[in-house]
This record gives C-alpha cells, sequence and structure tokens, in this order.
C-alpha cells in the first residue's frame, strides 16, 4: 500500500511510543463499568451488614468484612443506600449542597455505589466536584528528592531548593537501602535551612521506615499500600488488620499517615476477579477510612501504564481522586509517575488536579532530574518548574509551588550543603569536602557531584543508627557545629510532633511554622468568591517571572 505522508509524521509522534489496550473485563483491563462489577445492596440486621454489594456475609472475604464492620456508617446506611446514584451525582456538582452533607453519604454506602455514582459524571463534573470536595483550602505539592548515589551533600541541597521553591512535603528512599538513614537526615537538615515547616518521608520496607519514624528522622508515613482484592492484599502476608495496626504504630508516634492505593495494582499483580480498576480503588478507600487513616496517596500513582493504556483511564484515575475526598480523607492526588512519551498527554493528566486543585496536586513532583529520581521517574521534574510556572501565570491558577531567583537558590544550596557538613564533622561520620559543597550548590544532577567512599558512609550510618542515633542528635550536632537557626527550626518541627496537630485531616505546616489541616484550614467552596481564592501577594509570586517584558523597559 501506498502509504499516507501524514500517517508517516504522525506514527512517529511521541504519543505513539505509548502503549495501548483495548478493555478486557476478564483480566480487569477495564477503568470503570464492568460488566462484572457488582450492583449495590446493603442488608442490616441488628445493626450489622449482612449483605454487602451481592455478597451475603457468609461469603465476605477480609476486605468485605473490615469494610462491612468498621468503614460505613451503619445507622445511616439504609438511607444513604436508598438515594438514586443519579442524585448524587447531580448534588456533588451542585455548589448550593454543601461538602458535609456528600461526606455524610460518601461514607454510610457500599463502594458498589459509590463507583456507579462515578459513572454518572463527565471529567469537568469530576473536577467540579473535588474543587468543593477536597479537604484543605490551601492546595500544596509534594515532592520527590533522591539521587543515583545517595549523596547525602546533594540532596540536602536539592532539598533545600524544593522547600524554597515551595514543596510542603518531601519523600525520599535509597538506592542503596542502607544509606536511608543519611536519606532521611538530609531532608531533615536540608529543610530547616529554609522553614520549620516541612514533612518528610523516607520510603523503605515497612520495618527500617517505621523505626527512622519512631526516632524523629522522619516526619510522615504514605506508602503503606492496600489493595482491592485479598489475594493481591494478602500477598504482602497483609490483613486489613496489619494495615491498621500499622497506620496506628504510626499516628501514635505523631508521625503522619496516609495509605498509598490506585488503580491498575491488581491488575499488574494478576487478580482482579474481572472487576473494574476503579471497583477495585473504591475498595481500597474505604479499607483506608475503615482504618482511621486521614488521608490516601492515589490516582494510580505508581500503575499509571495501566488505567493510562485503556479508554476512559483518565477518567478513572480523576475519580478514584474523587472518591478519596468524599470520604472526607486528605488525598495526595498522584501525577508521581512518568506513564508517556507525549508532553501533550502528561500535561492533560496533570490538569484534572491541577485546574480544581487537590490536598496534594502531585504526590511526587520530581525535585531532580529523571536521572537521579529514584522512584522510577515522576510525570514532572526539575527540568518542567518553568513550564509549570507559566501555566500556574496563564491560568491563574495556585499549583502550591513559585518562582525563585538564582541567587537565592545557590546561597540556600550552599547553606544546606555546609550544614551538612557541620553535622558529619560534629557526630564523627565521614568528612563532607568543601570541594563537595562547592559541587552540591550548583549542580544539575548526581553526576556533578566527587563520588563518596560508599562502604564508609554506610558503616557510618549503621553506626548512627545502633548508637540510638535521632532527630534530637541531628537538632543538637546543628547547634554544636554552629547552625543555631537551622537547629531552631529543626526542633520547631520535632516539638510539632509532640503537639501532634499534623496528624489532623490534611494538615501541612506552613513557612511560618503554622499547621495548617481540614480543621483550621477547611476547604469551603460553594461557587465563586468562596474556597481558596488567590492573594494579591500570591498572585504577586506566583506570576512573577524574570524573561519578562515590562513598560519600564521602553
Ligand atoms: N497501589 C498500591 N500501592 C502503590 N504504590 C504505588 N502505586 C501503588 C498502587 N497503585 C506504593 C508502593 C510503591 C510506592 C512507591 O508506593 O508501595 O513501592
Ligand atoms: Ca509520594
Amino acid at each position: 500500500m501506498r502509504r499516507s505522508k501524514r500517517f508517516e509524521v504522525l506514527e512517529n509522534r511521541p504519543v505513539n511510543l505509548d502503549g495501548f489496550s483495548e478493555e478486557w473485563a476478564e483480566v480487569g483491563l477495564i477503568a470503570m463499568e464492568s460488566p462484572y462489577d457488582p450492583l449495590p445492596s446493603i442488608e442490616i440486621r441488628n445493626g450489622v451488614i449482612v449483605e454487602m454489594d451481592g455478597k451475603r456475609r457468609e461469603e465476605f472475604d477480609s476486605i468485605d468484612l473490615f469494610i462491612a464492620t468498621y468503614g460505613i456508617h451503619i445507622p445511616a446506611a439504609e438511607e444513604s443506600m436508598k438515594m438514586k446514584e443519579l442524585e448524587i451525582a447531580r448534588m456533588l456538582v451542585d455548589v448550593n449542597v454543601p461538602k458535609e452533607e456528600l461526606i455524610r453519604i460518601a461514607c454510610s454506602i457500599t463502594p458498589a455505589k459509590l463507583v456507579r455514582v462515578m459513572s454518572y459524571l463527565n471529567v469537568v463534573e469530576i473536577m467540579m466536584a473535588q474543587m468543593k470536595m477536597r479537604a484543605r483550602k490551601t492546595p500544596a505539592n509534594q515532592a520527590h528528592v533522591t539521587n543515583l548515589a545517595d549523596n547525602p551533600v546533594l540532596m540536602a541541597a536539592d532539598t533545600a531548593e524544593a522547600v524554597l521553591r515551595g514543596f510542603v512535603e518531601l519523600e525520599t528512599t535509597a538506592a542503596v537501602s542502607r544509606y536511608a538513614p543519611f536519606n532521611a537526615m538530609a531532608l531533615l537538615v536540608g529543610s530547616a535551612v529554609v522553614n520549620r515547616g516541612v514533612l518528610s518521608q523516607c520510603s523503605l520496607e515497612e520495618a527500617t521506615e517505621l523505626k527512622l519514624g519512631l526516632r524523629g528522622l522522619t516526619t510522615y508515613a504514605e506508602t503503606v499500600s492496600v489493595y482491592g482484592t485479598e489475594a493481591v492484599l494478602t500477598d504482602g502476608d497483609d490483613t486489613p488488620w496489619s494495615k491498621g495496626f500499622l497506620a496506628a504504630a504510626y499516628a501514635s508516634r505523631g508521625i503522619k499517615t496516609r495509605f498509598t492505593s490506585g488503580t491498575g495494582s491488581e491488575v499488574l499483580m494478576g487478580n482482579t476477579e474481572k472487576k473494574s480498576m476503579l471497583y477495585l480503588e473504591a475498595r481500597c478507600m474505604y479499607l483506608t477510612k475503615a482504618c482511621g487513616v486521614q488521608g490516601t496517596q492515589n490516582g494510580s500513582v505508581s500503575c499509571i501504564g495501566v488505567p493510562g493504556a485503556v479508554p476512559g483511564g483518565f477518567r478513572a484515575i480523576a475519580a478514584e481522586n474523587l472518591m478519596a475526598s468524599m470520604l472526607g480523607m486528605e488525598v495526595a492526588s498522584g501525577n508521581d509517575q512518568t506513564f508517556t512519551h507525549s508532553d501533550i498527554r502528561r500535561t492533560s493528566k496533570l490538569f484534572m488536579q491541577l485546574l480544581p486543585g487537590t490536598d496534594f496536586i502531585t504526590s511526587g513532583y520530581s525535585a531532580t532530574p529523571n536521572l537521579d529520581d529514584i522512584f522510577a521517574g515522576s510525570n514532572t521534574d526539575c527540568d518542567d518548574y518553568d513550564d509549570w510556572y507559566v501555566l500556574q501565570r496563564d491560568i491563574h491558577v495556585d499549583g502550591g509551588i513559585q518562582p525563585v531567583r538564582q541567587e537565592e537558590v545557590i546561597q540556600t544550596r550552599h547553606r544546606a550543603a555546609k550544614a551538612m557538613q557541620g553535622i558529619f564533622e560534629n557526630l564523627g561520620l565521614p568528612e563532607i569536602s568543601d570541594e563537595e559543597i562547592e559541587a552540591a550548590t550548583y549542580a544539575y544532577s548526581s553526576y556533578d557531584m566527587p563520588p563518596r567512599n560508599i562502604v564508609e558512609d554506610i558503616k557510618a550510618a549503621e553506626k548512627f543508627m545502633e548508637s540510638g542515633g535521632s532527630g534530637i542528635n541531628v537538632v543538637k550536632a546543628l547547634y554544636d557545629s554552629g547552625h543555631h537557626e537551622e537547629a531552631e527550626n529543626l526542633l520547631g518541627l520535632l516539638k510539632q510532633r509532640v503537639a501532634g496537630d499534623y496528624l489532623q485531616v490534611a494538615a501541612i505546616i506552613d513557612r511560618e511554622g503554622r499547621v495548617k489541616s481540614a480543621l483550621n484550614d477547611e476547604n469551603n467552596y460553594c461557587g465563586p468568591e468562596t474556597g481558596y481564592v488567590i492573594s494579591e501577594e500570591r498572585w504577586q509570586e506566583l506570576s512573577s517571572r524574570e524573561n519578562v517584558m515590562s513598560p519600564r523597559d521602553f
């Protein structure tokens, strides 16, 4: 066949490097509305749910049982289940229906019912509902800070820059897991250089992550995964009860906790019970709620390639974020993993959360170049800062981060690297040279850093942990090495753990060290001029650009 030149050009466009799939309900490759999804139902006897979504109590698996016992507000359930799904869908987009009323309904219906409500909404309606339903009024953002070499000096400098740009939660992990204590330390120190308000996590295997948290080396936990089928959930030696226990362990020590789940995980792990991705995610949401966790990281997260490959995938992902908000939980809404070669596609995906605003628009913006993102690369990374700023400026929307001046970034990175040098010396850890400080100050990626002696670092990290090293040791080392302001900032953060205010739903700590949560900064959107409105001062910050024409130039 003679080829069309147009088709030849199209074939070579980035979007055609992406993978796509037809729907295949039998293996769960279907975003929403699988013919095998159950119809909603409930039957309550003597205050006990004896039937839920077409299953009798005797047939319940552990997830059903957990949801039926702890995840549904039984006294209101019969009445809420009688409501028409279309009616609930219309209430979601009606600015005159308050958020609380919808939360009350969502908390007293079943997973199958909530999913059918979603199926009546198009994406614009989902975004309208998301704008009303998200927990916190002020939108915010979370970043990944990692590097290929686990270089602690670079990590502290990258942290400081990310905080300066406005990220309020930072997440790291380790390329080599035994480096983890230093990575956690780099996040504490790098953020204390800028302010006292940044929560940080080091995502690891649970026992180590819990230990770092209990020692005050991290302040939140997020990658506590749950799944929508029993076979997949128990594959990781977990039950709903063990997940709930873990969440309670974190929270009991002042560590902010959210679970992680998202469409596509059960498909990847090979057990969907033929259900749609969104239905399985609805089960995860009720399970999370039932564990008493304040929030979730969802929106497919690391599995985005799966819903991204089938028809209606982005709509389902936006709907799963909305389901979290409807259950009164904080949502950190994904956009944290690369899934496409197309800049148009990745931006369109982002818009569904950026435009309405969520509690954390990305649950992992890579504050480093793609090559240094140990979480497998994000939908947006440090190369995209200027695009993101221009989008905020073009659309008049607050995406949670703001432009910064180069001199300030250089100074801040330098201070962070110096502080690391100071505490390493004070704690008797391997030396950080002036050459490393200089390199970290101006670096683009870990390729710009002189190599460290990894064996020595790892040994020292282990010794630090064995000798009972904690967040307080870091405060003391900062103080004793002359970094008094940083020590004060970090101590302030550790005091917050004792107060526990940031355990409230959707809590963040602002630049001044004040906790903002759904309790004292509740999203109260109910139409124009309500909810979050960009202040004049914030607009100045968001819309400023160095490279811009001005009447003053003429
Ligand atoms: N479902 C459950 N857990 C997920 N994670 C990422 N995506 C999902 C998902 N769709 C968790 C995993 C992973 C970490 C980065 O986040 O625990 O290791
Ligand atoms: Ca994250």
